[in-house]
């Protein structure tokens, strides 16, 4: 049975009106690759169009939530209810006209992750999910993935930056990963779709330092519902404020932390 709720269908209705935009921009981005100037500053204000488009009909609907957007910073409202959002994940794949990137959105109840969206426009994925009622990809139940030996997992990760301060560390850990994994590991571009893939068993596991809440907000509920773990690199919860991120099945959690330990 497809997932529907007050929440979810207004998340749901602003995600496809912003993705129109989304997708029309998109489709400008090739001419642009070839352009002097470059796709830079149309990609940026395409940033912008559809974070406003969001904001608007996230507002219209839910007047009093509060709302914390990668571009616009926070909009102060109500303590309880807040709207988490990136209105493009993986930017650079957008830019560079790569179709692989999304919508990403969470909603906060008193600092827990009720319930949240990743829409990749371009492959019309919708996955969806809210506490205690699962999560969902195009109206399908998604499970994470049941495979316990680390070898034969499918992992993915992102980063570093060129100018990240734990450039060396995040690099070691890529390689002890490395060494471990007969497939090797996937960098895919964009943090939510990685999350994504891991709810929809698509992957096993998903690590990476220097992320921001909106990255991982909406993913957090997804892979949580599907039945997956996610935990910082210690295995606690504070992934949120060290910003150090790991999401697996079930199986695989307590090797992944071996590793990075
Ligand atoms: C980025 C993507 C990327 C991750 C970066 C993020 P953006 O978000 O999620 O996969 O490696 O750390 O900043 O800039 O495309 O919204
Ligand atoms: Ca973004
Ligand atoms: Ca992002």
């Amino acid at each position: 049975m497809p997932l529907s709720s007050p929440n979810i269908n207004v998340l749901v209705k602003a995600c496809r009106k912003a993705s129109k935009t989304l997708i029309r921009d998109f489709g400008e981005i090739e001419n642009l690759q070839v352009s002097l100037k470059g796709p830079g500053d149309f990609v940026t204000a395409s940033d912008k169009r559809v974070e406003k488009i969001l904001i608007t009909e996230l507002q219209l609907a839910r007047p009093k939530y509060s709302i914390l957007s990668e571009e616009i910073g926070l909009i102060k409202n109500d303590e309880e209810f807040r709207w988490i959002i990136d209105p493009i994940d993986g930017t650079a794949n957008f830019l560079h006209g790569i179709p692989h990137f999304g919508i990403s959105i969470g909603l906060e109840h008193n600092k827990e992750i009720i319930c949240g969206i990743i829409y990749d426009p371009i492959k019309n994925e919708m996955f969806i999910a809210e506490k205690g009622n699962g999560s969902y990809l195009n109206n399908q139940r998604m499970r994470v993935s049941s495979r316990s030996e680390l070898k034969n997992c499918m992992i993915v990760t992102g980063g570093p930056r060129h100018d990240a301060e734990n450039r060396e560390l995040v690099l070691e850990e890529y390689k002890n990963f490395s060494s471990k994994v007969s497939v090797p590991i996937r960098k895919m571009g964009s943090a939510a779709l990685d999350m994504a893939y891991v709810a929809a068993g698509r992957c096993d596991g998903f690590w990476q330092r220097n992320l921001n809440y909106w990255d991982v907000a909406a993913g957090i509920i997804l892979v949580k519902e599907a039945g997956g773990y996610v935990t910082d690199f210690e295995g606690d919860e504070n992934y949120i404020e060290n910003k150090n991120i790991l999401v697996s099945n079930s199986k695989i959690n307590e090797e992944m932390i071996k590793i990075l330990k």
